[in-house]
Protein backbone atom coordinates (compact mmCIF):
# COMPACT_ATOMS: atom_id res chain seq x y z
CA UNK A 1 0.00 0.00 0.00
CA UNK A 2 1.85 3.07 -1.43
CA UNK A 3 1.09 6.60 0.98
CA UNK A 4 3.15 8.15 -1.83
CA UNK A 5 1.54 11.45 -3.65
CA UNK A 6 1.93 12.87 -7.46
CA UNK A 7 2.47 16.35 -7.81
CA UNK A 8 1.82 17.35 -11.22
CA UNK A 9 1.82 20.68 -12.79
CA UNK A 10 0.68 22.63 -15.94
CA UNK A 11 3.26 20.45 -18.66
CA UNK A 12 3.79 20.04 -21.89
CA UNK A 13 4.45 20.50 -25.24
CA UNK A 14 5.22 16.89 -24.60
CA UNK A 15 7.81 15.78 -27.67
CA UNK A 16 9.78 12.81 -28.52
CA UNK A 17 9.31 9.29 -28.17
CA UNK A 18 7.44 7.05 -25.63
CA UNK A 19 7.53 3.34 -25.27
CA UNK A 20 5.65 0.90 -24.42
CA UNK A 21 5.07 -1.64 -21.81
CA UNK A 22 2.92 -5.42 -23.24
CA UNK A 23 -0.43 -5.55 -22.27
CA UNK A 24 -1.74 -6.30 -18.79
CA UNK A 25 -4.70 -7.64 -20.00
CA UNK A 26 -3.29 -10.07 -22.40
CA UNK A 27 -0.43 -11.07 -19.56
CA UNK A 28 -3.40 -12.06 -16.48
CA UNK A 29 -4.81 -14.84 -19.31
CA UNK A 30 -2.08 -15.85 -20.91
CA UNK A 31 -0.15 -16.73 -17.24
CA UNK A 32 -3.50 -18.14 -16.41
CA UNK A 33 -3.23 -20.39 -20.04
CA UNK A 34 0.51 -21.57 -18.91
CA UNK A 35 -1.45 -24.38 -15.95
CA UNK A 36 -2.98 -25.75 -19.15
CA UNK A 37 0.43 -27.82 -19.29
CA UNK A 38 2.86 -29.15 -16.94
CA UNK A 39 5.87 -28.14 -18.96
CA UNK A 40 7.28 -24.91 -18.33
CA UNK A 41 6.85 -21.60 -19.89
CA UNK A 42 8.49 -18.38 -20.68
CA UNK A 43 6.65 -15.56 -21.33
CA UNK A 44 8.51 -12.05 -22.41
CA UNK A 45 7.34 -8.26 -22.32
CA UNK A 46 5.16 -8.66 -19.74
CA UNK A 47 4.64 -5.19 -17.86
CA UNK A 48 5.92 -5.21 -13.85
CA UNK A 49 2.64 -4.04 -12.66
CA UNK A 50 1.13 -5.16 -9.49
CA UNK A 51 -1.80 -6.86 -11.34
CA UNK A 52 0.63 -9.24 -12.88
CA UNK A 53 2.75 -9.33 -9.38
CA UNK A 54 -0.83 -10.24 -7.75
CA UNK A 55 -1.38 -13.09 -10.56
CA UNK A 56 1.81 -14.62 -9.63
CA UNK A 57 0.90 -14.72 -6.47
CA UNK A 58 -1.98 -16.69 -7.14
CA UNK A 59 -0.43 -19.31 -8.95
CA UNK A 60 2.34 -19.84 -6.52
CA UNK A 61 -0.29 -20.38 -3.87
CA UNK A 62 -1.42 -23.22 -6.67
CA UNK A 63 2.11 -24.74 -6.28
CA UNK A 64 3.51 -23.42 -9.64
CA UNK A 65 6.96 -21.81 -9.72
CA UNK A 66 7.47 -18.78 -10.79
CA UNK A 67 10.44 -16.33 -11.36
CA UNK A 68 9.84 -12.72 -12.81
CA UNK A 69 13.02 -11.55 -14.04
CA UNK A 70 13.10 -8.14 -15.68
CA UNK A 71 9.80 -8.81 -18.43
CA UNK A 72 10.55 -12.00 -18.42
CA UNK A 73 8.06 -14.30 -16.39
CA UNK A 74 9.06 -17.95 -15.88
CA UNK A 75 6.69 -20.38 -15.22
CA UNK A 76 6.56 -24.40 -14.55
CA UNK A 77 3.35 -25.53 -14.01
CA UNK A 78 4.86 -29.41 -13.20
CA UNK A 79 2.66 -31.97 -11.62
CA UNK A 80 0.99 -28.84 -9.37
CA UNK A 81 -2.19 -29.88 -7.08
CA UNK A 82 -3.33 -26.89 -6.01
CA UNK A 83 -6.99 -25.80 -7.16
CA UNK A 84 -7.80 -23.07 -4.79
CA UNK A 85 -7.73 -19.34 -5.51
CA UNK A 86 -8.36 -17.92 -1.94
CA UNK A 87 -10.22 -14.92 -0.73
CA UNK A 88 -6.89 -12.75 0.21
CA UNK A 89 -5.40 -12.78 -3.43
CA UNK A 90 -8.86 -12.84 -5.22
CA UNK A 91 -10.14 -9.59 -3.77
CA UNK A 92 -6.80 -7.98 -4.86
CA UNK A 93 -7.77 -8.89 -8.16
CA UNK A 94 -11.31 -9.65 -10.04
CA UNK A 95 -9.32 -11.24 -13.41
CA UNK A 96 -8.14 -13.88 -10.69
CA UNK A 97 -10.64 -15.71 -11.92
CA UNK A 98 -9.30 -16.55 -15.37
CA UNK A 99 -7.89 -19.52 -13.81
CA UNK A 100 -11.18 -21.72 -13.43
CA UNK A 101 -11.22 -22.61 -16.96
CA UNK A 102 -7.64 -24.05 -16.92
CA UNK A 103 -8.32 -25.33 -13.10
CA UNK A 104 -11.36 -27.68 -14.28
CA UNK A 105 -9.50 -28.45 -17.45
CA UNK A 106 -6.23 -29.25 -15.24
CA UNK A 107 -7.54 -30.44 -12.30
CA UNK A 108 -11.09 -31.55 -13.20
CA UNK A 109 -11.75 -29.43 -9.97
CA UNK A 110 -11.51 -25.57 -8.88
CA UNK A 111 -12.28 -23.16 -6.09
CA UNK A 112 -11.88 -19.80 -6.64
CA UNK A 113 -13.21 -17.28 -4.15
CA UNK A 114 -15.97 -14.92 -5.90
CA UNK A 115 -14.85 -11.46 -6.52
CA UNK A 116 -16.29 -8.85 -4.92
CA UNK A 117 -17.55 -6.06 -5.66
CA UNK A 118 -16.09 -3.39 -7.87
CA UNK A 119 -15.50 0.43 -7.95
CA UNK A 120 -16.34 0.51 -11.52
CA UNK A 121 -19.98 -1.32 -11.29
CA UNK A 122 -21.63 -4.75 -11.07
CA UNK A 123 -19.17 -7.26 -12.53
CA UNK A 124 -20.96 -10.83 -12.36
CA UNK A 125 -19.69 -13.83 -13.56
CA UNK A 126 -22.73 -15.60 -14.82
CA UNK A 127 -21.29 -15.77 -18.31
CA UNK A 128 -18.24 -17.64 -17.27
CA UNK A 129 -19.44 -20.06 -15.08
CA UNK A 130 -22.79 -20.64 -17.61
CA UNK A 131 -19.88 -20.99 -20.69
CA UNK A 132 -18.36 -23.49 -18.60
CA UNK A 133 -21.16 -25.49 -17.38
CA UNK A 134 -22.21 -25.90 -20.96
CA UNK A 135 -18.73 -27.71 -21.37
CA UNK A 136 -19.94 -29.87 -18.45
CA UNK A 137 -18.61 -28.35 -15.59
CA UNK A 138 -20.71 -27.93 -12.51
CA UNK A 139 -20.75 -25.59 -9.87
CA UNK A 140 -21.54 -24.49 -6.32
CA UNK A 141 -21.28 -21.14 -4.12
CA UNK A 142 -19.52 -22.37 -0.90
CA UNK A 143 -18.63 -20.06 1.70
CA UNK A 144 -18.25 -17.51 -0.61
CA UNK A 145 -16.40 -19.83 -2.99
CA UNK A 146 -17.19 -20.57 -6.56
CA UNK A 147 -16.63 -24.78 -6.30
CA UNK A 148 -16.35 -26.13 -9.70
CA UNK A 149 -16.15 -29.61 -10.50
CA UNK A 150 -15.10 -31.41 -14.40
CA UNK A 151 -14.97 -35.27 -14.64
CA UNK A 152 -14.59 -34.55 -18.07
CA UNK A 153 -15.38 -31.47 -20.05
CA UNK A 154 -16.65 -32.05 -23.28
CA UNK A 155 -16.61 -29.67 -26.44
CA UNK A 156 -19.85 -27.95 -27.29
CA UNK A 157 -21.68 -24.61 -28.60
CA UNK A 158 -21.63 -22.06 -25.94
CA UNK A 159 -23.40 -18.50 -26.65
CA UNK A 160 -21.49 -15.84 -24.68
CA UNK A 161 -23.48 -12.60 -25.16
CA UNK A 162 -24.41 -10.58 -22.19
CA UNK A 163 -26.68 -7.12 -21.31
CA UNK A 164 -23.68 -5.76 -22.49
CA UNK A 165 -22.55 -7.52 -25.14
CA UNK A 166 -19.26 -10.28 -25.19
CA UNK A 167 -17.39 -10.85 -21.93
CA UNK A 168 -13.18 -11.00 -22.44
CA UNK A 169 -12.35 -12.98 -19.67
CA UNK A 170 -15.57 -15.25 -19.78
CA UNK A 171 -14.14 -15.86 -23.60
CA UNK A 172 -10.97 -16.40 -22.45
CA UNK A 173 -11.97 -19.13 -19.47
CA UNK A 174 -13.96 -20.92 -21.91
CA UNK A 175 -11.20 -21.18 -25.07
CA UNK A 176 -9.11 -22.27 -22.26
CA UNK A 177 -11.18 -24.89 -21.25
CA UNK A 178 -12.31 -26.16 -24.51
CA UNK A 179 -8.64 -26.72 -25.10
CA UNK A 180 -8.01 -29.87 -23.72
CA UNK A 181 -11.88 -30.62 -23.82
CA UNK A 182 -12.97 -33.45 -25.75
CA UNK A 183 -14.64 -32.27 -29.48
CA UNK A 184 -15.32 -29.57 -30.55
CA UNK A 185 -16.40 -26.33 -29.06
CA UNK A 186 -18.04 -23.40 -30.78
CA UNK A 187 -18.37 -20.12 -29.04
CA UNK A 188 -20.69 -17.69 -30.38
CA UNK A 189 -20.57 -13.67 -29.27
CA UNK A 190 -17.16 -14.51 -28.58
CA UNK A 191 -15.35 -11.19 -27.54
CA UNK A 192 -12.94 -10.15 -30.11
CA UNK A 193 -10.28 -7.84 -28.16
CA UNK A 194 -7.03 -8.08 -29.35
CA UNK A 195 -5.83 -9.75 -25.72
CA UNK A 196 -8.59 -12.49 -26.79
CA UNK A 197 -6.21 -12.65 -29.96
CA UNK A 198 -3.16 -12.69 -27.96
CA UNK A 199 -4.53 -15.48 -25.57
CA UNK A 200 -5.33 -17.43 -28.60
CA UNK A 201 -2.25 -17.22 -30.66
CA UNK A 202 -0.32 -18.31 -27.02
CA UNK A 203 -2.62 -21.04 -27.08
CA UNK A 204 -1.84 -22.24 -30.27
CA UNK A 205 1.84 -22.07 -29.63
CA UNK A 206 0.90 -24.50 -26.98
CA UNK A 207 -0.91 -27.21 -29.72
CA UNK A 208 -4.22 -25.96 -29.57
CA UNK A 209 -6.60 -26.01 -32.21
CA UNK A 210 -8.29 -22.78 -32.22
CA UNK A 211 -9.71 -20.70 -35.51
CA UNK A 212 -12.11 -17.70 -35.51
CA UNK A 213 -10.11 -15.91 -32.84
CA UNK A 214 -10.79 -12.04 -33.52
CA UNK A 215 -14.60 -12.88 -34.92
CA UNK A 216 -17.13 -13.49 -32.83
CA UNK A 217 -17.19 -16.77 -33.30
CA UNK A 218 -14.52 -18.91 -32.40
CA UNK A 219 -14.33 -22.91 -32.99
CA UNK A 220 -11.70 -24.65 -30.69
CA UNK A 221 -11.05 -28.63 -31.17
CA UNK A 222 -10.08 -30.00 -28.31
CA UNK A 223 -6.44 -32.06 -27.58
CA UNK A 224 -5.16 -34.22 -25.41
CA UNK A 225 -2.21 -32.58 -23.67
CA UNK A 226 -0.64 -28.95 -24.77
CA UNK A 227 3.38 -27.91 -24.60
CA UNK A 228 5.04 -25.26 -22.76
CA UNK A 229 5.70 -22.28 -24.75
CA UNK A 230 7.93 -19.01 -25.47
CA UNK A 231 5.95 -16.23 -26.18
CA UNK A 232 5.96 -12.47 -26.60
CA UNK A 233 2.97 -10.27 -25.56
CA UNK A 234 1.47 -7.50 -27.64
CA UNK A 235 1.79 -3.90 -26.89
CA UNK A 236 -0.74 -2.26 -24.34
CA UNK A 237 -3.10 -0.84 -26.39
CA UNK A 238 -5.17 0.94 -23.16
CA UNK A 239 -1.50 2.52 -22.50
CA UNK A 240 -0.77 3.72 -25.61
CA UNK A 241 -4.41 5.63 -25.72
CA UNK A 242 -3.39 7.45 -22.42
CA UNK A 243 -0.37 8.70 -24.06
CA UNK A 244 -2.21 9.53 -27.15
CA UNK A 245 -4.77 11.41 -25.30
CA UNK A 246 -1.85 13.23 -22.72
CA UNK A 247 -0.49 14.63 -26.14
CA UNK A 248 -3.67 16.18 -27.07
CA UNK A 249 -4.88 17.37 -23.45
CA UNK A 250 -1.56 19.70 -23.65
CA UNK A 251 -0.15 19.52 -27.34
CA UNK A 252 3.15 18.91 -28.83
CA UNK A 253 4.44 15.83 -30.97
CA UNK A 254 4.67 12.83 -29.21
CA UNK A 255 5.39 9.24 -31.06
CA UNK A 256 4.10 6.35 -29.62
CA UNK A 257 6.83 3.50 -30.15
CA UNK A 258 5.03 -0.26 -30.81
CA UNK A 259 1.01 1.25 -30.85
CA UNK A 260 -0.64 -0.58 -33.45
CA UNK A 261 -3.13 1.19 -35.28
CA UNK A 262 -5.47 -2.19 -35.74
CA UNK A 263 -5.69 -2.27 -32.16
CA UNK A 264 -6.70 1.29 -31.71
CA UNK A 265 -9.20 2.16 -34.44
CA UNK A 266 -12.02 3.74 -32.79
CA UNK A 267 -9.42 5.95 -30.38
CA UNK A 268 -7.86 7.00 -33.48
CA UNK A 269 -11.34 7.63 -35.47
CA UNK A 270 -12.39 9.49 -32.37
CA UNK A 271 -9.18 11.82 -31.73
CA UNK A 272 -9.36 12.82 -35.72
CA UNK A 273 -12.74 14.28 -35.45
CA UNK A 274 -11.23 16.47 -32.45
CA UNK A 275 -8.73 17.97 -35.04
CA UNK A 276 -5.74 16.03 -33.24
CA UNK A 277 -3.22 14.85 -36.15
CA UNK A 278 -2.79 11.43 -36.16
CA UNK A 279 0.08 9.78 -38.41
CA UNK A 280 0.42 5.85 -38.59
CA UNK A 281 3.30 4.22 -38.97
CA UNK A 282 5.08 0.46 -39.02
CA UNK A 283 5.21 -0.04 -35.29
CA UNK A 284 4.20 4.05 -33.80
CA UNK A 285 1.41 6.07 -34.01
CA UNK A 286 2.79 9.95 -33.73
CA UNK A 287 0.08 12.23 -32.29
CA UNK A 288 0.43 15.74 -32.94
CA UNK A 289 -1.73 18.65 -32.02
CA UNK A 290 -1.60 22.56 -30.58
CA UNK A 291 -4.80 23.71 -29.76
CA UNK A 292 -7.47 22.36 -27.34
CA UNK A 293 -9.28 19.29 -29.23
CA UNK A 294 -13.16 20.19 -30.67
CA UNK A 295 -15.57 18.62 -28.47
CA UNK A 296 -16.58 15.11 -29.87
CA UNK A 297 -19.24 12.61 -28.36
CA UNK A 298 -18.07 9.27 -27.42
CA UNK A 299 -19.72 6.16 -27.06
CA UNK A 300 -17.58 2.80 -25.01
CA UNK A 301 -18.62 -0.42 -26.64
CA UNK A 302 -16.76 -3.87 -26.68
CA UNK A 303 -14.05 -3.88 -29.54
CA UNK A 304 -13.38 -2.57 -32.18
CA UNK A 305 -15.66 0.13 -30.54
CA UNK A 306 -14.33 2.68 -28.21
CA UNK A 307 -12.72 1.00 -25.30
CA UNK A 308 -14.03 1.30 -21.97
CA UNK A 309 -10.96 1.85 -20.49
CA UNK A 310 -9.77 5.20 -21.96
CA UNK A 311 -13.31 6.25 -21.40
CA UNK A 312 -12.03 8.59 -17.98
CA UNK A 313 -9.52 9.64 -19.78
CA UNK A 314 -11.06 10.94 -22.70
CA UNK A 315 -13.38 12.68 -20.31
CA UNK A 316 -10.85 14.45 -19.11
CA UNK A 317 -9.65 15.37 -22.95
CA UNK A 318 -13.10 16.64 -23.43
CA UNK A 319 -13.47 18.27 -20.22
CA UNK A 320 -10.60 21.14 -22.04
CA UNK A 321 -12.27 20.80 -25.13
CA UNK A 322 -13.79 23.73 -27.75
CA UNK A 323 -17.86 22.53 -27.34
CA UNK A 324 -20.16 20.18 -25.14
CA UNK A 325 -19.96 16.40 -25.78
CA UNK A 326 -21.83 13.40 -24.50
CA UNK A 327 -19.95 10.28 -23.38
CA UNK A 328 -22.18 7.46 -23.57
CA UNK A 329 -20.45 3.99 -21.03
CA UNK A 330 -22.31 1.00 -22.86
CA UNK A 331 -19.86 -1.55 -21.14
CA UNK A 332 -20.11 -0.47 -17.62
CA UNK A 333 -22.67 1.88 -17.25
CA UNK A 334 -21.53 3.11 -13.66
CA UNK A 335 -18.04 3.62 -14.53
CA UNK A 336 -18.37 7.37 -13.64
CA UNK A 337 -16.25 7.84 -10.25
CA UNK A 338 -13.80 10.45 -12.03
CA UNK A 339 -16.79 13.00 -12.81
CA UNK A 340 -16.69 14.10 -9.01
CA UNK A 341 -12.91 14.60 -9.19
CA UNK A 342 -12.17 16.31 -12.38
CA UNK A 343 -15.31 18.74 -11.50
CA UNK A 344 -13.36 19.40 -8.22
CA UNK A 345 -10.71 20.53 -10.65
CA UNK A 346 -13.24 23.01 -12.68
CA UNK A 347 -14.35 20.85 -14.95
CA UNK A 348 -18.05 21.16 -15.98
CA UNK A 349 -19.47 17.63 -16.17
CA UNK A 350 -22.95 16.66 -15.70
CA UNK A 351 -24.20 13.09 -15.26
CA UNK A 352 -27.16 11.80 -16.85
CA UNK A 353 -27.57 7.43 -16.45
CA UNK A 354 -25.05 6.34 -18.21
CA UNK A 355 -24.14 9.37 -19.95
CA UNK A 356 -21.94 11.93 -19.25
CA UNK A 357 -22.44 15.87 -20.53
CA UNK A 358 -19.60 16.88 -20.62
CA UNK A 359 -18.67 21.60 -21.25
CA UNK A 360 -15.62 22.13 -22.18
CA UNK A 361 -13.63 25.03 -20.28
CA UNK A 362 -10.79 27.22 -21.11
CA UNK A 363 -8.98 26.10 -18.09
CA UNK A 364 -8.93 23.30 -14.95
CA UNK A 365 -7.11 24.27 -11.47
CA UNK A 366 -5.02 22.29 -9.59
CA UNK A 367 -6.61 20.48 -6.60
CA UNK A 368 -5.97 17.10 -4.40
CA UNK A 369 -7.66 14.66 -5.79
CA UNK A 370 -7.97 10.91 -5.55
CA UNK A 371 -8.21 7.77 -7.74
CA UNK A 372 -10.77 6.10 -6.96
CA UNK A 373 -9.57 2.80 -9.89
CA UNK A 374 -6.75 2.51 -12.56
CA UNK A 375 -8.07 4.36 -15.08
CA UNK A 376 -9.54 7.41 -13.44
CA UNK A 377 -6.26 7.64 -11.47
CA UNK A 378 -4.59 8.03 -15.53
CA UNK A 379 -7.59 10.15 -16.20
CA UNK A 380 -6.48 12.97 -12.91
CA UNK A 381 -2.65 13.03 -13.98
CA UNK A 382 -3.89 13.92 -17.62
CA UNK A 383 -6.20 16.53 -16.11
CA UNK A 384 -3.46 17.55 -13.67
CA UNK A 385 -0.90 18.00 -16.52
CA UNK A 386 -3.45 20.57 -18.24
CA UNK A 387 -4.22 22.25 -14.98
CA UNK A 388 -3.17 25.29 -13.69
CA UNK A 389 -1.52 25.37 -10.23
CA UNK A 390 -1.08 21.77 -8.45
CA UNK A 391 -2.59 18.99 -8.69
CA UNK A 392 -1.96 15.97 -5.85
CA UNK A 393 -2.58 12.72 -6.59
CA UNK A 394 -3.21 10.38 -4.25
CA UNK A 395 -4.63 6.57 -4.20
CA UNK A 396 -1.52 5.63 -6.51
CA UNK A 397 -2.00 2.07 -5.78
CA UNK A 398 -5.02 2.40 -8.56
CA UNK A 399 -2.80 3.65 -10.99
CA UNK A 400 0.33 0.93 -10.56
CA UNK A 401 -2.08 -2.11 -11.00
CA UNK A 402 -1.59 -1.57 -14.58
CA UNK A 403 0.66 1.03 -15.59
CA UNK A 404 4.58 0.60 -15.15
CA UNK A 405 6.54 3.94 -14.02
CA UNK A 406 3.69 6.30 -16.00
CA UNK A 407 4.74 9.67 -14.61
CA UNK A 408 8.83 8.86 -15.27
CA UNK A 409 7.45 7.86 -19.02
CA UNK A 410 5.85 11.31 -18.74
CA UNK A 411 8.00 13.16 -17.39
CA UNK A 412 10.80 11.87 -20.20
CA UNK A 413 8.34 13.54 -23.15
CA UNK A 414 8.04 16.66 -20.99
CA UNK A 415 5.64 16.27 -18.32
CA UNK A 416 5.80 18.25 -15.32
CA UNK A 417 5.57 15.40 -12.40
CA UNK A 418 7.04 14.42 -9.16
CA UNK A 419 6.08 11.67 -6.72
CA UNK A 420 6.58 12.67 -3.10
CA UNK A 421 7.36 9.61 -1.22
CA UNK A 422 5.88 9.63 2.73
CA UNK A 423 8.99 8.38 4.80
C1 LIG B 1 -11.80 -7.00 -19.17
O1 LIG B 1 -12.54 -7.25 -17.98
C2 LIG B 1 -10.66 -6.06 -18.75
N1 LIG B 1 -9.88 -6.69 -17.71
C3 LIG B 1 -11.22 -4.74 -18.23
O2 LIG B 1 -10.13 -3.85 -17.99
C4 LIG B 1 -12.09 -4.12 -19.30
O3 LIG B 1 -12.71 -2.97 -18.78
C5 LIG B 1 -13.19 -5.12 -19.74
O4 LIG B 1 -12.59 -6.36 -20.17
C6 LIG B 1 -14.01 -4.59 -20.89
O5 LIG B 1 -13.22 -4.26 -21.97
C7 LIG B 1 -8.98 -7.64 -18.06
O6 LIG B 1 -8.84 -8.04 -19.19
C8 LIG B 1 -8.14 -8.20 -16.96
P1 LIG B 1 -16.08 -8.16 -19.44
P2 LIG B 1 -13.69 -8.37 -17.95
O7 LIG B 1 -16.40 -9.51 -18.91
O8 LIG B 1 -13.36 -9.49 -18.85
C9 LIG B 1 -20.64 -7.88 -18.14
C10 LIG B 1 -8.73 -2.34 -16.84
O9 LIG B 1 -8.93 -1.15 -16.57
N2 LIG B 1 -20.51 -9.29 -17.74
O10 LIG B 1 -15.73 -8.04 -20.88
O11 LIG B 1 -13.96 -8.66 -16.52
C11 LIG B 1 -19.79 -6.96 -17.25
O12 LIG B 1 -20.43 -6.64 -16.05
C12 LIG B 1 -9.86 -3.38 -16.66
O13 LIG B 1 -7.66 -2.79 -17.28
C13 LIG B 1 -21.64 -9.99 -17.38
O14 LIG B 1 -22.75 -9.44 -17.36
O15 LIG B 1 -14.92 -7.54 -18.56
C14 LIG B 1 -19.59 -5.77 -18.17
O16 LIG B 1 -20.69 -4.92 -18.09
C15 LIG B 1 -11.06 -2.82 -15.95
N3 LIG B 1 -21.49 -11.29 -17.00
C16 LIG B 1 -19.50 -6.41 -19.55
O17 LIG B 1 -20.09 -7.71 -19.45
C17 LIG B 1 -20.27 -11.93 -17.01
O18 LIG B 1 -20.17 -13.12 -16.65
C18 LIG B 1 -18.07 -6.58 -20.09
O19 LIG B 1 -17.29 -7.18 -19.09
C19 LIG B 1 -19.14 -11.21 -17.39
C20 LIG B 1 -19.28 -9.88 -17.76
Amino acid sequence: MTTDTLLIRRSGPLHGTASLSGAKNAALPIMAACLLTEEPSLIENVPRVTDVLSMVDILRRLGVEVTFAADRLSITPGGFRGAVAPYELVSRMRASICVLGPLLARQGTAQVSMPGGCVIGPRPIDLHLKGLATLGATFAIEHGYIVGTAAELRGSRVHLGGAFGSSVLATANVMMAATLAKGVTTIEQAACEPEVVDLANCLVAMGARIEGHGGPIIRVEGVSRLRGVRYRIIPDRIEAGTFMIAAAMVGGDLTIDGARAEHLGAVIDRLSEATVAIEKRNTALRVRASQPPQAVDVTTLPFPGFPTDLQAQMMALMAVARGVSVLTEKVYPERFMHIAELNRMGASIVREGSSAIVKGVERLSGAPVTGSDLRASAALVLAGMAADNQTELTGLDHLERGYQHLEERLVRVGANIQRLSQP
